[in-house]
C-alpha cells in the first residue's frame, strides 16, 4: 500500500518537474558559434535576419529544438557532411520554441543550421524594440532575461554559451553599436545603406548580446588602454561626461581588484531614450535609461551623481560577474545582481569617499531585512523556469539580500581574503558558467573558514535570525537564534539556525582600560554563532553593540541594561552605520511586539542632532511610516506633527543656507531636515522656503544648491497649485537634462488637490508620458499616503488605458504599490482586482502586498494605545 501511494506520488512528482522544466531545451545540440546578419528598418518597424549556427550534436537527431518568439522563419536548412537538408518548422508560441524537423537522421558531431527569418521591431521594450525621439527612430535590444529568441532563433538559456560574428545593415548616416569594435564598415551597392560588422565577441551568453542602430553621438575616453564612450542621442551627448569620468576610474580599480583584465577591446556606455530598466550589462556595450547615465555636473544633486556612479560600478562589475562567469542557471540569479549590488559600493567609496557610500549601504540592508521578514518571502536561489518565474528573481533577495550576505562574509574574513577568494571563483570560470556552491568552495579553500556552512545557511534557507542576548556575566554572553518575523502571529515553524558571524563592538569599561569613548577605538571582535543556543565569551565589558558597523544580516535584541546604555551612548559612541543598525533594530521590534513605538521615539529623541543624512532619512521613514500607520485620529497627527516640528524645524534654520563648497553630506543633510520639517512637521515657514527655492530654481537652475532644489520641488508640488503643475508638466518634457525632467515629472505624482491628481493620473495614461516611467508614476500616487485612494481607484476604473501602458516589470510595480494600503477591506479589494485582472511575473509581489496589509493592520492593533500615551506625554 504505502509503495503503491509513494509511486504514484514519485510519478506525480516527476509530472511536475517535466512540465516546469518544458521550457528548457534539451541538452544534446550545443551551439558554439552564430553568424548573424540584421537589417533593420526603422520605418516599417520590420527586419530581416540570416542566420548561421555552428552547433554540435552529442548523439544523431532528426529534430532540433530551439528558442523563438514573434520570428517569422523563411528558410531553414542543415549542413553536415558537405550537404544541405531543409527542416520543416513547428513553431510552439507558448513555451517560445521552434522545432525543426529533418527527413533524416543528422549523425552525431558538428552542423551549421542556416537560418533566414523576419521580425518585428516591437513597442514592448524588449528583445529587438523601437525607441523613439522627437527627430527620429532607433533601433534597440534588451535581452535579459528571456529575449534574444525575439530577435534570433537562438539556444537562449546562459549556460549555452557561443562566440557570436554580428554584421548590422543600416541606413546611410546612421550609426550601428554592439559588443565589440567594429572590424568593417562597406557601402551596400545601393548606396542607401552601409554593413557594419563587428569583431568576433568570446564565449558569451545570448542575453547579453546588443544592437544599437541610429544616430548616437559619443564622448570618448580610456582607462588602461581600453577605449571607453558615453554615448546618446545627439542633443543629450553632452551630458555623458560625468559618467565618462566614473568609467575611467571604475575600470582601472577593477582591473586591479580582480587581478583579471577587462577582456573586450572597448567599453561603449550608451543612453537610450526608452528603456525599461535602470541599466543592462551587455558585454562590452552597456545600456542606459537615460537619467542613469547623463547628468549635468553643474546642476546634478549629490543623490543623482551618486545614482549615476553606482550604475556605471554596478554594470561595469557584471562584465566579470554575469559576462565573463555566468549563473548556470537563473535559480542562481544572485550570483549576478547581488555580487554586482555588494560590489559597486566599493570603486565608488574610493572615488568619492565624500558620499559616504558605507552609509547608504547600511541604510539598504536596514530595508532588505524588513522584507525578508515578512512572512512571504523567499531563499536567495529558488527555482524559477518560466519567463516570468525568472523575472520576479531580480527583487530585492537577488539584490538586497545576496548584496548583504557577501558583505557580511567579507566583513569576517577581511577584505584581502575575500578578494582572493573572488579573484579564484572568477579565475576557475572564466567565460563559462558557475554556482553558488562554486563560489563558497573557492572561498572556503582560500581562507579556511566555514564560509560554505555560513553561505549555504544563508542562501538555502529563507528569512533572517534574530540574536537575543542575554545579561553579560563575566565574560560570558548566552545568546539564542530563531527566525525573526515583523509580525508576531507568524512563529518560526522548525527550528532553524543559520551559521553567523557575528562581531561585536565592545563599548563600556573593558579589562584593557579602553573606555569606549571614542567610537573608532573600541575594539571589535567577531565569533562564529551556529547552536540555538549558545554562550559566547566576550571580554569583560558592561555593555556591547553586536552588530559592529552594521554589517551583519540579522536583528538583535538585548536585554534593558544593555538596550538602555547603548541608547545613551549611541550618538556618541556608534559609528553613524552602527547607528543604523540600531534604529532598524529597534523599528522591527516594534513591529514585532517585542519593542513599542514609545522606544523608537525615544530614541530618535536621543539622536535628534544626528549629522548624518542616512540617519535622518531613516528616521523620516519611520516616522512617516508612524504617521500613516499607526496614528488614529487627527488630534494625534497633530501632536506627531509638532513633535517633529519642535525636534527638526529649528535644526534646519540653523544649518543656513547653502555655502560654495560644502561637503555633499552637509547639502544632503539641510535637504534632509528641510524635508522633515515641512513634511511631517508641516512648518507653515518651512514650506514658504521651500516654494521660493523652487521658484528661484525654475527661473535659473544654475542660482540655488541642487540638491536642496529637488526636495524643495517636492514639497512644493505637494502643497502646490494649478501654475506650478503647469509649468511642471511643461518641465517634464522640455527641461534641458534628463534630471530636470524627471524630477518635474515625479513632482506631478506628489500634488495632492483631488483635481490636480486627477490631472496627473489622466497624463500618466495620456501616451505622453513614455512607457518606462508611467507605471512607477502611477505607483508613486499609490504610495503616497494623501493620493492614494483617489489614486487606486483611477487605475481600477482606468485599467484598459493603464495596461497600454505597461512595461513587462511595470505591473507589478502597481500590484507592489497596493502593499502600502492599511485596512482589511483592502486586502480582498487588492486580491480580487488582481484575480480578475492579471499582471503578468507578479505572484509574489501580490502575496507580499497583502502580507503587508495584513501585518499594517495588526501594527496598527498593537502600538495605537502606546503611541497616545507617549504623545500625550510629550505636551509641552
Ligand atoms: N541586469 C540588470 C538589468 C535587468 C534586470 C534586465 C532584470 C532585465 C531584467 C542590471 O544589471 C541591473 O541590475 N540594473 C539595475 C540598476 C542597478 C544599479 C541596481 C536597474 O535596472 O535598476
Ligand atoms: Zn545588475
Amino acid at each position: 500500500m504505502r509503495n503503491r501511494f509513494s509511486c504514484l506520488l514519485l510519478s506525480l512528482l516527476s509530472l511536475v518537474s517535466l512540465s516546469s522544466h518544458a521550457q528548457r531545451l534539451p541538452q544534446t545540440v550545443k551551439p558554439e558559434h552564430y553568424t548573424l546578419k540584421l537589417t533593420p528598418d526603422l520605418k516599417s518597424a520590420t527586419f530581416t535576419g540570416k542566420e548561421s549556427i555552428d552547433a554540435v550534436l552529442s548523439e544523431p537527431a532528426s529534430t532540433i529544438t530551439l528558442n523563438s518568439a514573434e520570428i517569422k522563419f523563411l528558410n531553414v536548412a542543415a549542413s553536415f557532411d558537405g550537404k544541405s537538408i531543409p527542416a520543416k518548422v513547428t513553431e510552439d508560441a507558448s513555451k517560445q520554441q521552434a522545432k525543426f524537423d529533418f527527413a533524416q537522421k543528422i549523425p552525431a558531431g558538428k552542423i551549421k543550421l542556416e537560418i533566414s527569418y523576419t521580425g518585428i521591431l516591437n513597442n514592448e521594450l524588449r528583445g529587438f524594440y523601437l525607441s523613439k525621439t522627437a527627430k527620429r527612430n532607433y533601433a534597440v535590444t534588451q535581452f535579459e532575461s528571456t529575449d534574444a529568441r525575439r530577435a534570433f532563433p537562438c539556444f537562449d538559456e546562459p549556460a549555452f554559451k557561443a562566440t557570436f560574428d554580428i554584421t548590422l545593415v543600416v541606413d546611410k548616416g546612421d550609426t550601428a553599436i554592439s559588443n565589440t569594435n567594429v572590424v568593417k564598415d562597406e557601402p551596400l551597392p545601393d548606396a542607401a545603406r552601409h554593413a557594419v560588422t563587428f569583431a568576433v565577441t568570446p564565449r558569451m551568453s545570448t542575453y547579453l548580446v546588443v544592437f544599437l542602430v541610429g544616430d548616437f553621438q559619443c564622448l570618448s575616453g580610456s582607462s588602461d588602454g581600453v577605449p571607453i564612450r558615453a554615448c546618446a542621442t545627439p542633443d543629450q551627448v553632452q551630458y555623458g561626461a560625468f559618467a565618462l569620468s566614473a568609467a575611467e576610474y571604475v575600470l582601472h580599480y577593477y582591473n586591479t581588484y580582480f587581478g583579471i583584465k577587462y577582456p573586450m577591446p572597448k567599453l561603449d556606455m550608451i543612453a537610450i531614450p526608452d528603456f525599461e530598466a535602470g541599466a543592462m550589462e551587455n558585454f562590452g556595450a552597456i545600456t542606459y535609461r537615460e537619467t542613469d547615465l547623463l547628468l549635468d555636473s553643474k546642476h546634478a544633486s549629490v543623490g543623482a551623481q551618486r545614482r549615476v556612479g553606482l550604475v556605471v560600478a554596478h554594470e561595469m562589475a557584471h562584465q566579470w560577474f554575469g559576462d565573463m562567469v555566468t549563473m548556470q542557471w537563473w535559480d542562481n540569479v544572485w550570483l549576478n545582481e547581488g555580487f554586482a549590488n555588494w560590489m559597486e559600493n566599493k570603486p565608488i567609496e574610493a572615488w568619492k569617499p565624500e558620499w559616504n557610500m558605507t552609509q547608504e549601504v547600511i541604510g539598504g540592508t536596514q530595508d532588505t531585512l524588513d522584507l525578508d521578514a515578512q512572512h512571504i518571502t523567499r531563499t536567495i536561489r529558488a527555482k524559477a523556469d518560466t519567463p516570468d518565474e525568472i523575472n520576479e528573481m531580480f527583487d530585492g533577495i537577488s539584490y538586497g539580500k545576496a548584496g548583504a550576505v557577501l558583505l557580511m562574509v567579507e566583513n569576517y574574513l577581511g577584505e584581502e581574503t575575500f578578494r582572493q577568494g573572488v579573484h579564484k571563483y572568477l579565475a576557475a570560470h572564466l567565460y563559462s558558467n558557475a554556482t553558488a556552491e562554486d563560489f563558497w568552495s573557492a572561498q572556503t579553500e582560500v581562507s579556511h573558514k566555514p564560509v560554505d556552512k555560513i553561505m549555504d545557511s544563508f542562501v538555502s534557507q529563507a528569512g533572517e535570525p534574530l540574536l537575543t542576548f542575554g545579561s553579560i556575566d563575566g565574560s560570558v554572553l548566552p545568546v539564542e537564534q530563531q527566525r525573526f518575523f515583523l509580525n508576531a502571529k507568524n512563529k518560526p515553524e522548525t527550528a532553524e539556525t543559520w551559521t553567523i558571524p557575528v562581531c561585536f563592538k565592545i563599548l563600556g569599561n573593558t579589562s584593557d582600560g579602553n573606555s569606549g569613548s571614542d567610537g573608532n577605538s573600541s575594539k571589535e571582535k567577531c565569533e562564529i554563532l551556529s547552536a540555538s543556543r549558545q554562550s559566547l565569551t566576550s571580554p569583560p565589558a558592561s555593555f556591547l553593540f553586536a552588530n559592529a558597523k552594521g554589517k551583519g544580516y540579522y536583528r538583535t535584541s538585548y536585554p534593558d541594561e544593555i538596550y538602555r546604555k547603548l541608547v545613551q551612548h549611541a550618538a556618541n559612541d556608534l559609528s553613524p552605520e552602527e547607528r543604523l543598525s540600531l534604529l532598524g533594530d529597534t523599528w522591527a521590534l516594534m513591529q514585532a511586539g517585542k519593542s513599542t513605538v514609545a522606544a523608537y521615539l525615544d530614541l530618535v529623541a536621543a539622536i535628534d542632532n544626528d549629522s548624518s543624512p542616512e540617519v535622518i532619512d531613516s528616521v523620516r521613514a519611520s516616522l512617516n511610516a508612524i504617521d500613516s500607520q499607526i496614528v488614529s485620529t487627527p488630534e494625534e497627527r497633530k501632536q506627531l506633527s509638532a513633535w517633529v516640528r519642535v525636534h527638526f524645524a529649528p535644526r534646519y534654520k540653523k544649518i543656513g543656507s547653502p555655502q560654495p563648497g560644502e561637503a555633499p553630506s552637509q547639502r544632503e543633510l539641510r535637504a534632509e531636515l528641510l524635508l522633515l520639517a515641512a513634511g511631517l512637521g508641516d512648518d507653515q515657514e518651512s514650506i514658504s522656503e521651500a516654494r521660493t527655492i523652487t521658484e528661484h530654481s525654475l527661473a535659473d537652475p544654475s542660482s540655488v544648491e541642487n540638491t536642496l532644489a529637488g526636495t524643495a520641488l517636492g514639497i512644493a508640488a505637494r502643497n502646490g497649485d494649478g501654475a506650478l503643475f503647469n509649468q511642471l508638466q511643461k518641465a517634464s518634457t522640455t527641461a534641458p537634462n534628463p534630471q530636470s525632467r524627471a524630477e518635474a515629472l515625479h513632482a506631478l505624482a506628489l500634488f495632492r488637490d483631488p483635481a490636480l491628481e486627477k490631472r496627473a493620473l489622466d497624463y500618466a495614461v495620456s501616451g505622453q508620458v513614455r512607457n518606462q516611467d508611467a507605471a512607477g508614476f502611477l505607483a508613486s500616487e499609490i504610495r503616497g499616503r494623501d493620493t492614494r485612494n483617489l489614486a487606486w481607484q483611477y487605475v481600477q476604473d482606468n485599467w484598459d488605458k493603464v495596461t497600454a501602458q505597461l512595461t513587462e516589470f511595470g505591473g507589478a510595480y502597481i500590484v507592489g504599490a497596493t502593499g502600502s494600503f492599511c485596512s482589511a477591506d483592502r486586502v480582498d479589494e487588492v486580491t480580487n482586482f488582481f484575480a480578475q485582472h492579471k499582471v503578468a511575473a507578479s505572484a509574489r509581489t501580490l502575496a507580499r502586498a497583502r502580507d503587508q496589509i495584513n501585518d499594517c493592520v495588526d501594527l496598527r492593533k498593537a502600538q495605537e494605545a502606546n503611541l497616545k500615551s507617549w504623545l500625550s506625554k510629550q505636551q509641552p
